[in-house]
Formats: structure tokens, C-alpha cells, sequence
């Protein structure tokens, strides 16, 4: 049952409680000596954001990012445990890492190497066990102690093992995020967690329990980031539509009030969120879609099977009439809405009928970008343990099934664009030289001719041809430049 993991033990997973800690570790003494960091990041958006956040708290302390691992003095795997061979992934990954490490101490140069994220959580002091070339086992909830657990590896030469969920607040304790310029979208979290317990999932064990930050920290956040150039915002959540943030009066705010506060920013143009849940998506977030034309048109919503049977065996709460209604009701509100979504082929107990109903709604919902995967157990998840673990090569012809049907589906959505004039925000160069490349409001890839100028600015793009990846245009004649970026917010 645990093939991808043979060599591992599985073991129960269980939240930890939070452990009191008076150390405020992210203010760790600068030691501003010229070093280089080289973080690998796999696994989800949050996990990129999570990168760049242990990226700047590791600036006071001289680190300065290299994309060859060979010149890291300190090396960081931010892994992610949601799906197949992850935890070997990262096993085979340190086995290159120790090489590296190897062939750098011939040199007489010193390397430490960090695994961070989710395999971190969920394998903690087994990764030092069985790869004793790892200094640092740092979870997701205490990135914030970065520093100091490099600090104090460096000068013990002991392997540490940081995975407690700890009682102060990470985000609390990050230091402030830096002043430069910043790319045209960015990712914030703003809840982290996750206590939905689906059985086939490891996020409320390695991410543990949902949290949301305080609206006060995202805007300023988000207002900092707003000032760097920053145009679009894409708040993060593992299920980000149960977002509470609480104010210091005890009241809370939902997503969408957030949202509409975040809307008020005048330099940010674009508002996006991910991933929401079905249950969480009340009235007020489907509202929004139709009232506040900063939150973009794209809403990813995982359904991940069209049987009842099953839905209910994954523990998602809802059956897939009421996702159908819902879609609908988002449809109301907002017509031309892209929806994105996650399926899983092959739960425990799928039948050819489940499958079936699966490739079903997925046909009659048209997504206009979807997310297919295998079933795959993870150690110590409820479905893990479940009967009838569907065979390989029937969950992989059942994604090639469901992959053909979203595929089409895409493109019509993409060759739905030709003839359009679609906003971009341009975020860098395109494809081809003289291509400068970006986003439309549906989340679509889009290429034009154009000046580097605009880089970081929203044109409007006559889309002429879509490819199975991405749109071309031509920057509408008559484009108006909005001026240079604007430092106020
Ligand atoms: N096997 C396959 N897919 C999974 N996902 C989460 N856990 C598993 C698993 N054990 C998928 C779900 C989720 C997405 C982020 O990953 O579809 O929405
Ligand atoms: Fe995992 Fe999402 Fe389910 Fe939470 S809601 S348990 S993150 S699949």
C-alpha cells in the first residue's frame, strides 16, 4: 500500500500541540558576512511564498540567493508531501546535496543543508536518521526561528530538528518584508491550515490547524507590496475562503471583507484567491464577483469527484448537486468567470460508475483550467487504510480519461478569447525576443509584441491565436501609458 514509501514506517500522524517559546529567534544577531543561499521550492504556491519569506529573514544574516547549489553556503529544500513519491523525491534530492557537500569540503568550504516544508513536518527526525549530511529539519510554522536554528547549527555542528507547532505567531515574528523593487503579481498568505480533514489529505497534520492572519498585518503587507510596483495580489490559503481574521476587538473579518478593503489599495489593480473550499463559499464571495471589478473574474474550486459515494468517503461535506448549484450561483454572479478545479481519479472504492459520474460533472461544469491526479495513500491518512486501493493502471487510465475531457474543455475556453480584447498585466518577457509576456484576467498565459516599459503594467491585448499553453495578441493601438509606477499606495 505505501509502495512509493517502502522504505519508510509509516507513522500515525497527529497534531502536535503548540509548545511554548519565549525565544523571539527571528531577531537573531546580523551577521552581515557575504554568503550564498540556494533554495529548491516544490509543491504549491504557498510553499513559493514560504521561499521567498525564509529567503528575506535570512538577508540581515548576509545571504544572498544563487541558482547553483554548487556555490550555497547554505542550501534549503522546501519540500512538499501532498501527492506520490514526495518523501523519496527529497531523499534522492539530499543524496546529490551530500555529493555537492562533499566535493565543496575538498575545496575547505562549509555547507549546510536545510529540508523545510511538509516532508519536513511529516518526517521530521527520521530525514537526520536516514540523511545525516541534513543540518536543519525546519517545519512550516517555524520558519520564523530560520536564523537562529542556522546560527546555532553553524556553531555546534548538531543536527536540529525544528517541527513543534510553536505557540507565538510565525508571521508575527518574520521580519518586515524588504524595500525594492518587486515583480508586477505576488503571492500573501493570509490562513494557513486547514481543519477540513479530508481522508485523503496530509495538510491539517503538516500544516496543522487553520489559522488566519489579522487583516491589519495583510494590508500593511499588501500596501508595502503595493508601493515595490506590485499590481496584482493573489491571497493564499489552504482554505482560504475560511478566512476569520480576527481584530484586536475580537471581531472578525471574512474574505470578502478583506478583500474589499485590499480593493481600496488604488495601486493594486488585481485581486485573487486560492484554494477555496465548497462549503466556505458564502454569499457575500459569490457577491463580490459581480460587485468588485478588482477581484478577477478565475475562481479555483476543487470538487475532486463526481460520485456521491465518494465525496462522502473523502469527507467533503457536500454532494456534487450542491457543487453543481453553487457553480451556478457563481455563474449568476459573474458570467464570463473562469473555474478552475481539483480532481482525484482512483480514491479507494471508485468504481468504473463513480469514475464515470466524475468525467460527468467535470463535462458539464466546462473548466476552464483543471488540476487531475492518482489517488495517492498517504501514510497515515484515514483513506490510506481504506478497502479497495483502485490498481495502478486503472488510475492511470481513468486520469488519461479525465485529462483528454479537461484539455478540451480548456482549449474551447482558451479559443473563446480569439477575437477579444483582453486586460494583461504584463510580468516579464515573453516567449519569443521582442515578446513581453503576461496574465489575462482569466488566469490565461498571453504573449504580445511590445515594449519592456510595460512590464509591470495592465494593456489591453487583441487576442489573435491560442495555443495549447498560452494566448497571442497585439497591445491595442491607442494603448494610453499610465504613467511610471507609482510609489504611493
Ligand atoms: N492523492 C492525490 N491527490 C491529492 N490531493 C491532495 N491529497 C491527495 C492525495 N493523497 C489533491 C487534491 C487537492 C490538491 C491540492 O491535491 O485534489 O485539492
Ligand atoms: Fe486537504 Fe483541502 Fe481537504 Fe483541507 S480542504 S483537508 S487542505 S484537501
Amino acid at each position: 500500500m505505501w509502495r512509493e514509501n517502502s522504505c519508510l514506517k509509516p507513522k500515525p500522524l497527529t497534531r502536535v500541540a503548540p509548545v511554548p517559546n519565549k525565544q523571539t529567534m527571528a531577531h537573531a544577531p546580523h551577521k552581515p558576512l557575504p554568503k550564498k543561499l540556494h533554495i529548491k521550492t516544490f509543491g504549491c504556491q504557498m510553499n513559493a511564498y514560504d521561499s521567498e519569506r525564509m529567503a528575506e529573514a535570512l538577508q540581515p544574516q548576509g545571504y544572498d540567493l544563487t541558482h547553483d547549489p554548487a556555490e550555497a553556503d547554505l542550501v534549503i529544500l522546501n519540500t512538499c508531501h501532498i501527492r506520490e513519491k514526495a518523501a523519496e523525491k527529497v531523499y534522492s534530492e539530499l543524496g546529490r546535496m551530500r555529493l555537492t557537500k562533499e566535493h565543496r569540503k575538498e575545496r575547505g568550504l562549509d555547507t549546510l543543508i536545510t529540508v523545510a516544508g511538509c516532508v519536513a513536518q511529516a518526517e521530521g527526525n527520521e530525514i537526520i536518521a536516514r540523511a545525516p549530511a541534513v543540518d536543519i529539519v525546519v517545519g512550516p510554522q517555524s520558519y520564523h526561528r530560520l536564523a537562529h536554528l542556522v546560527e546555532e547549527a553553524t556553531a555546534t555542528g548538531k543536527g536540529l530538528v525544528a517541527t513543534e507547532f510553536p505557540a507565538e505567531e510565525k508571521f508575527a515574528h518574520l521580519p518586515e518584508r524588504p524595500k525594492g523593487k518587486a515583480r508586477a503579481s505576488a503571492f500573501v498568505t493570509v490562513q494557513e491550515g486547514c481543519d477540513k480533514f479530508c481522508t485523503f489529505c496530509v495538510v491539517p497534520y503538516t500544516r496543522g490547524a487553520e489559522f488566519s492572519r489579522a487583516p491589519a498585518e495583510i494590508i500593511a503587507e499588501v500596501e508595502g507590496l503595493a508601493g515595490r510596483g506590485v499590481r496584482e495580489v493573489t491571497l493564499l490559503g489552504q482554505n482560504v475562503n475560511a478566512y476569520h481574521g480576527r481584530l484586536p476587538d475580537g471581531s472578525s473579518w471574512t474574505l470578502a471583507r478583506l478583500l474589499r478593503r485590499l480593493a481600496e489599495i488604488p495601486a493594486i489593480e488585481r485581486l485573487r484567491y486560492t484554494t477555496s473550499h465548497p462549503l466556505d463559499m458564502d454569499e457575500e464571495l459569490i457577491a463580490l464577483f459581480g460587485e468588485e471589478p478588482k477581484v478577477m473574474p478565475y475562481l479555483h474550486l476543487p470538487f475532486q469527484s463526481g460520485a456521491d459515494r465518494i465525496l462522502a468517503a473523502m469527507n467533503r461535506k457536500h454532494t456534487a448537486a450542491q457543487y453543481e448549484a453553487l457553480i451556478a450561483k457563481v455563474r449568476q454572479a459573474r458570467p464570463d468567470i473562469a473555474l478552475s478545479t481539483d480532481i482525484i481519479v482512483g480514491f479507494p472504492g471508485e468504481t468504473d460508475a463513480d469514475f464515470e459520474e466524475t468525467l460527468a460533472l467535470a463535462a458539464r461544469a466546462r473548466f476552464a483550467q483543471a488540476f487531475s491526479f492518482k489517488y495517492s495513500a498517504r501514510p497515515g491518512t484515514p483513506a490510506a487504510a481504506l478497502e479497495g486501493q483502485v490498481p495502478e493502471a486503472v488510475k492511470r487510465e481513468r486520469l488519461h480519461a479525465v485529462q483528454s475531457l479537461l484539455d478540451r474543455d480548456r482549449h474551447a475556453f482558451d479559443r473563446a478569447s480569439i477575437g477579444r480584447s483582453l486586460d494583461v498585466l504584463f510580468e516579464g518577457r515573453g516567449r519569443k525576443p521582442g515578446q513581453i509576456g503576461g496574465r489575462s484576467p482569466y488566469l490565461q498565459a498571453v504573449h504580445a509584441e511590445g515594449p519592456e516599459t510595460l512590464i509591470g503594467q495592465i494593456a489591453a491585448v487583441d487576442i489573435l491565436a491560442a495555443s495549447p499553453n498560452s494566448l497571442t495578441g497585439v497591445i491595442k493601438s491607442g494603448f494610453e501609458w499610465r504613467g511610471p509606477v507609482q510609489a504611493a499606495v
